[in-house]
């Protein structure tokens, strides 16, 4: 968990922006619902000098500064880089100099490293992927610094068969995602049958969040958060944290909905029921429950109905709403709700 600064700032992103995203998380209860790490996306490097070492451009300056200050929030950093020449946004990529990133990067104090493909596709063939995404992994291991591994190559060759098996702790399985339901949606819901590619320490990755920038609405952002969770997905924020609303706010740190996401069990959820636009999404519990998504994908609001023969459930069965913090009582055999168009109703079934 923690925030990404593309989605928002892509390349106009500074050092500012990023020490003004640690300074929000570290006080507007986003580090206390689990928000821990500050991620530079894209931009931030400028040339290599007389020995090859990757220096930062002139919108970052001193990247060890940053780093400091960001771990003297409590929370941790990261940094983006590609396997090839140039990065998707045409800046120095690590093709040739992995060995001496890697070096760099833990020098400066970063924890995690966002690997994104891009040029690399101009420099090796596709089956080449696993070997190029390993080789950065083994230096990374080399520097004695624990670095989060992020790989970032859209699903290409079934990444989530072997994304593990070359260090990975999360993996993109998608093309981008952007600020409109209907992109995140076909992105979310297609992430079924590609639950039995995660657990702890190897986790899909649906991309990041688009929470509060604004080309969704209430709903949508609920629908997007919810699905998020019950994927168990990487909670990035991707959203400008300095100016947060309280309803953006309240999204990104409902606390029963983070739990669902960061259950111990560690098991994505899948799609239990579909009736044309209407889906019903499940994530098993650590404590025997089921996270139960109600989606409504269509476009007016519509009853919606979980069956509990679906599930591995006893019933009668307690149902609590997730997002409400609210139980709702006992049922027998199902539960029906109504659900506004592009919502989803969260709840727990036990
Ligand atoms: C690719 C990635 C994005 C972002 C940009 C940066 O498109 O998929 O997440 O990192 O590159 O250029």
């Amino acid at each position: 968990m923690g925030w990404n600064s593309w989605n928002h700032f892509a390349c106009k992103v500074t050092a500012a922006d990023v020490r003004a995203a640690a300074d929000a998380i570290a006080s507007n209860g986003m580090k206390d619902a689990g928000y821990v790490y500050v991620n530079i996306d894209d931009c931030w490097q400028g040339v290599r000098d007389s020995q090859g070492r990757i220096q930062p451009n002139e919108k970052f300056g001193d990247m060890k500064a940053l780093a400091d200050y960001i771990h003297g929030k409590g929370l941790k950093i990261g940094i983006y880089s590609s396997p090839g020449p140039k990065t998707c946004a045409g800046y120095e990529g690590s093709y040739g100099h992995e060995e001496q990133d890697a070096k760099q990067y833990a020098e400066w104090g970063f924890d995690y490293l966002k690997y994104d493909w891009c040029s690399a596709e101009k420099v090796y063939q596709r089956d080449q992927m696993i070997d190029v995404y390993k080789k950065m992994h083994d230096a990374l291991v080399r520097t004695g610094r624990p670095i989060v591994f992020s790989l970032c190559q859209y699903g290409y060759g079934r990444v989530w068969r072997w994304g593990a098996s070359v260090g990975g702790n999360l993996w993109r399985t998608t093309e981008d995602i952007n600020d409109h339901y209907d992109r995140m949606s076909v992105i979310g819901f297609d992430q079924d049958g590609l639950e039995s590619f995660a657990g702890p320490g190897h986790w899909n990755d649906p991309d990041m969040l688009e929470v509060g920038n604004g080309g969704m609405n209430h709903d949508e952002y609920l629908t997007h958060m919810s699905l998020w969770v019950l994927l168990t997905a990487p909670l990035l924020a991707g959203n400008d944290l300095s100016k947060t609303t309280p309803d953006t706010l309240s999204i990104l740190t409902n606390r029963e909905v983070i739990a669902v996401d960061q259950d111990a069990k560690g098991v994505q959820g899948r799609r239990i029921a579909q009736e044309g636009p209407l889906e019903v999404w499940a994530k098993p519990l650590a404590d025997g429950g089921f996270a139960v998504g109600l989606f409504n994908r269509s476009e007016s609001a519509s009853p919606m109905t979980v069956n509990f023969k679906d599930l591995e459930l006893r019933s009668p069965a307690t149902v609590r709403d997730l997002w409400q913090h609210k139980d709702l009582g006992s049922f027998s055999r199902s539960y029906s709700v109504e659900v506004p168009r592009h919502g989803t109703a969260l709840i727990k079934i036990r």
